[in-house]
């Protein structure tokens, strides 16, 4: 069978945890991957690092709450790769607290950062990308198991990554036709910074340490465990591969049992 030639990635939010694994696992797998994030020397030196281990990555810095940036972001991956195949949106923060004492600005930024991004990312791959125009591609959206259920003290998260698993429900249905699927992975409890920065979050909310944290949600989660970025890179790859192209429209979890749904 001849070698299927290089496809390209785009991944936002790929200098840390999940986002990183991601874009390692892709470019292991065949494709030539574009990277993102806020911050141009963590991109930079994350291009550099990833290049030394043999992979065909590039990067650029972008904000996916600017639609500029979005724009400049595409077209820069275009103009080094060629259009997009495979689109990861990945980036995201957390953010909550009591309800009641939410400002206006952490909800907005909460919604605009995890929410309003993907769109914005997912129409300038689609048009920019040259995607729309295309007869295969990739879009995988990484959610949250709280995309399917509350969260305490988690309210604009919450609402956020629900959110982006109706979009995606949604874009997977009006696409379908043409080749390009649209899927969410949904993780649970992933060992990342940012699961650290929640830990630290809920300890000064419960007036406890992150070590009592760590061990009640482990203990909610049936494998006992936080999941590894790589066991989510793996569902993201996947779901990238040609045997992946019946599903769509769908939200799969990885999060060692704690959502069955
Ligand atoms: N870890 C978990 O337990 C968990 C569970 C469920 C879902 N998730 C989701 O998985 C995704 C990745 O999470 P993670 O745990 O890997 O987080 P992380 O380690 O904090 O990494 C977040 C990445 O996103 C980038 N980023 C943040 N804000 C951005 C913005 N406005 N524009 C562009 N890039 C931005 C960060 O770089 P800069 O700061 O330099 O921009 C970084 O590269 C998120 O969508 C998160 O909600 C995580």
């Amino acid at each position: 069978m001849p070698q299927q030639s290089q496809r390209v990635a785009l991944v936002t939010g790929a200098t840390s945890g999940i986002g990183l694994a991601v874009a390692r696992l892709l470019a292991a797998q065949n494709h030539r991957v574009y990277i993102g994030a806020r911050t141009a020397e963590n991109v930079v030196s994350t291009v550099k690092h990833l290049q030394e281990e043999g992979l065909d990555v590039d990067g650029s810095a972008v904000d996916v709450r600017s639609n500029t940036a979005v724009h400049e972001f595409v077209q820069a991956a275009v103009d080094r790769f060629g259009p997009i195949d495979v689109l990861v949106n990945n980036a995201g923060r957390s953010g909550g607290g009591v309800t009641a004492d939410i400002t206006d600005e952490l909800w907005e930024d909460v919604i605009d950062v995890n929410l309003n991004s993907v769109f914005r990312m997912t129409r300038e791959v689609l048009n920019t990308g040259g995607m729309r125009t295309r007869s295969r591609g990739r879009i995988i959206n990484v959610a949250s198991t709280a995309g399917k259920q509350g969260v305490v003290l988690g309210a604009p998260y919450s609402a956020s990554k629900h959110g982006v698993v109706g979009f995606t429900k949604a874009l997977g249905n009006e696409l379908a036709p043409t080749g390009v699927t649209v899927n969410a992975v949904c993780p649970g409890y992933v060992e990342t910074p940012m699961a650290q920065r929640v830990r630290q979050g809920y300890a000064a909310a419960y007036d406890t340490t992150e070590e009592a944290i760590l061990e009640k949600f482990q203990a909610k989660i049936p494998l006992g465990r936080y999941s590894t970025p790589e066991e989510v890179a793996g569902l993201v790859g996947y779901l990238a591969s040609d045997t992946a192209a019946s599903i769509t429209a769908q939200a799969l979890n990885v999060c060692g049992g704690l959502g069955n749904f």
